[in-house]
């Protein structure tokens, strides 16, 4: 039997989170009382009642209006330390975050100021025995002009930034749109990965232009992938990595999806559990572990198995690697 102190305690590399999807409702309203910004409401349950999506566009609607509070170097440094805290109380070694720019760039917020604060915060993670990175994320519904813009900027703080991923609406954006920068990325060095969330129109095809005209590293979601068989060999063969979210997928598709995610780990796919929002989605890696085990009978080897997958799956020298395997 599968049991909360087994999945806490279990070793795990979390691989898709979005550092402002990490915003807690007490920090939003803390920061917008500190930086004097009008967000609305004025209780926590006021807040909470406005998590009522059920769709990625209504979803990414609150997510982006609740960014309006982190201001400050240091807004950015305590939204990515709490984040870490909850990581060590839940036993993730390893960390790859996902951020923004552009949701901040367009408020009017430097570069410097948002990257400074979350990469301090990455340094300071070690202390807690969290080994913490950044993906720089472009925002799909933009332009990829605006994607290759901030690819320049993030030029001044390369060794910041692990890699370079892809979210936002995916709807008529194409992987195809981003394959100049991200060929430009990784000329730079950056490894890759995409969105491909679940149950998303054009997802088969979006999936396809990932693997094999972009050639991501990873698939975030990525979970349609059991509806096309020559899909599932490839991302077999070449073991890509697929970074599931359980809870975001009770959200976005009324269902956590764990039948399929579960039929591509006995197909032996590389597929991990991660938290993508939890703030908005009711909870961190390991509610998302237990969810599944709860109304899926997930098994301990089951468990073991997706720990396992995050860590191959993870951009970690080969040598740090054998310490989790
Ligand atoms: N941005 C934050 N979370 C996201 C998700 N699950 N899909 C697409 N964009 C996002
Ligand atoms: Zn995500």
């Amino acid at each position: 039997e599968v049991t909360s102190n087994f999945v806490f305690g279990l070793p795990k590399a979390e691989l898709h989170v979005h550092l402002e999807g990490t915003l807690e409702p007490e920090l939003k309203l803390s920061l917008a009382q500190k930086n004097q910004i009008n967000i609305g409401f004025e209780t926590i349950q006021d807040i909470r009642k406005t998590y009522n999506y059920n769709s990625l566009s209504s979803f990414l609607d609150v997510y982006y209006s609740g960014m309006s509070v982190l201001q400050t170097e240091g807004d950015f440094y305590r939204l990515a330390m709490e984040y870490f805290k909850k990581a060590k109380e839940n036993n993730v070694r390893h960390v790859e975050a996902f951020f923004d720019p552009q949701a901040h760039l367009t408020r009017g917020i430097n570069f410097d100021t948002f990257i400074n604060g979350y990469y301090r915060a990455c340094q300071d993670a070690k202390a807690l025995n969290v080994d913490a990175h950044l993906i720089m994320c472009f925002l799909r519904d933009m332009p990829a002009q605006s994607a290759n813009e901030v690819l320049l900027m993030a030029q001044h703080h390369r060794e910041k930034i692990l890699g370079v991923g892809l979210d936002s609406d995916e709807h008529h954006n194409p992987p195809l749109k981003f394959a100049y920068p991200f060929s430009n990325a990784i000329a730079q060095g950056y490894h890759t990965t995409m969105h491909a969330d679940v149950d998303q129109v054009d997802s088969i095809e979006h999936i396809k232009q990932a693997l094999e005209i972009i050639n991501v590293e990873r698939i975030d979601h990525g979970t349609n992938i059991v509806e096309n068989d020559d899909l599932v060999d490839l991302v077999k063969k070449t073991q890509l990595g697929l970074t599931a979210c359980p809870l975001s997928n009770k959200f976005i598709s009324d269902d956590y999806k764990g039948k399929e995610i579960l039929e591509l780990l006995d197909q032996d796919i590389k597929i991990s559990i991660n938290s993508d929002d939890p703030a908005y989605f009711g909870g961190y890696i390991s509610d998302n572990y237990l969810a599944l085990a709860k109304n899926y009978e997930l098994t301990v080897e089951d468990v073991i198995e997706f720990a396992k997958n995050s860590f191959k799956t993870s951009w970690i020298s080969p040598v740090q690697k054998n310490i989790y395997l």
